[in-house]
């Protein structure tokens, strides 16, 4: 096994489709749940017939989520052992009545704020048979065991022998994208059962990130120089999808995955990216539109050695110090984005 980490970003946006409409309804009749106001402790994640997760847009200052009246939404629990606190059950078939209640199957109606799980909604990771990255990834799907359905949040392509990720793949909601859960709670990120033999969360401390870097280029003087601890300047955990693009906190904690990272400075993650993303959310929501986003890396980032030689970066080595040899160039998944070629500002790559 050799490992890898890389070192860009690059990224490819975006397909346009046209949101069903049926969050925006007024709020004069039916159900208008006030997130900010009237959330519980543990929030449901309502789910919609198509299998959806409805997600709030802003009235205002707040977060709402609306519904029509007689609309029939599963109020849902999701993950091992969570179930909704008033009934004992993790799904909960309701109806929308006209005072802006749930209604039970049984007849007993509830407000929003009763409607509160045993705990948070939990995600599962789920390995797609498909192949990604033209056969050298695994697909690896994120998201909610909904019964015996899944809803995912967002895709993963990781390449298991190098230990490193090539893309993911998200949806920005343009109706909501200005409507995220702002606590902005970040959790520690998880490798789930990825990169066996490896403490990736170790590898990227700034300790072990400093001694590795001073191995690749022959000085310790020198790898102090590129990484300072407690700076802007040392490699952090850059989102691939980024958290940013998640609603509700439970979706937003799911983006905390290594297999959901790349290394960056915090100069450019919290910098000119940042304002990337950002801008990517905001054309959205001024469009109304739903975004498929492919966020990837590019190549590998090299230093300067102790000789002025460039040398490529890596956070890990295997047992024989062996890393891929060629330089990874991003592997064209143009085909697997049938839109793409429709595409005229991605042509030119994909031809
Ligand atoms: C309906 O179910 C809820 C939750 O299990 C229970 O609290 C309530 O008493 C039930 N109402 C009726 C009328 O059976
Ligand atoms: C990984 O390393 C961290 C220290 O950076 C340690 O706290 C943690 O327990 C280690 N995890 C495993 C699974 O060994």
């Amino acid at each position: 096994m050799r490992l890898t980490l890389k070192f860009a970003f690059l990224l490819i946006l975006a397909q346009a489709s046209v949101r069903s409409a049926h969050s925006q309804n007024s709020a004069k009749s039916g159900c208008a749940l006030n997130l900010d106001i009237s959330s519980p402790p543990y929030s449901p994640l309502i789910i919609d017939a198509n299998t959806k997760i409805v997600m709030p847009v802003m009235e205002g200052t707040a977060r709402v989520i609306h519904l029509t009246e007689g609309e029939r939404v599963t109020v849902s629990c999701l993950g091992n052992g969570n179930v909704m606190k008033a009934t004992n059950m993790q799904l909960n078939p309701t109806v929308c009545t006209s005072s802006s209640k749930l209604q039970l199957v049984n007849g007993t109606e509830l407000p929003y704020a009763a409607l509160a799980c045993s705990k948070a909604n939990r995600e599962v990771l789920v390995e797609k048979p498909k192949s990604c990255a033209n056969g050298l990834g695994t697909l690896i799907s994120n998201g909610y065991q909904f019964g015996n359905e899944f809803i995912s949040l967002y895709d993963m392509c990781h390449d298991k022998d190098f230990a490193l990720n090539y893309y993911s793949v998200d949806t920005v909601y343009g109706r909501s994208a200005n409507a995220a859960d702002r606590r902005n709670q970040r959790p520690s990120f998880s490798q789930d059962i990825y990169y066996p033999g490896l403490n990736v969360s170790k590898l990227y401390t700034q300790v072990t990130q400093t001694e590795t870097i001073a191995n690749i280029l022959g000085s310790k003087e020198l790898a102090t120089h590129y990484i300072k601890p407690k700076t802007q300047y040392f490699l952090s955990r850059g989102h691939l999808a980024p958290n940013g693009d998640f609603i509700d906190a439970d979706s937003q904690r799911a983006s905390f995955y290594f297999m959901n990272t790349a290394p960056q400075f915090p100069t450019f993650n919290g910098g000119n990216w940042k304002f990337l993303e950002e801008g990517i959310r905001n054309e959205a929501f001024a469009r109304q539109l739903d975004l498929t986003v492919y966020t990837g890396t590019f190549s590998v980032m090299t230093l300067a050695d102790i000789n002025g030689l460039p040398k490529p970066i890596y956070l890990a080595f295997d047992k024989n110090n062996n890393v891929k040899n060629e330089d990874i160039i991003c592997p064209d998944v143009c085909d697997q984005i049938p839109w793409v070629t429709e595409a005229i500002l991605l042509k030119p790559f994909c031809n």
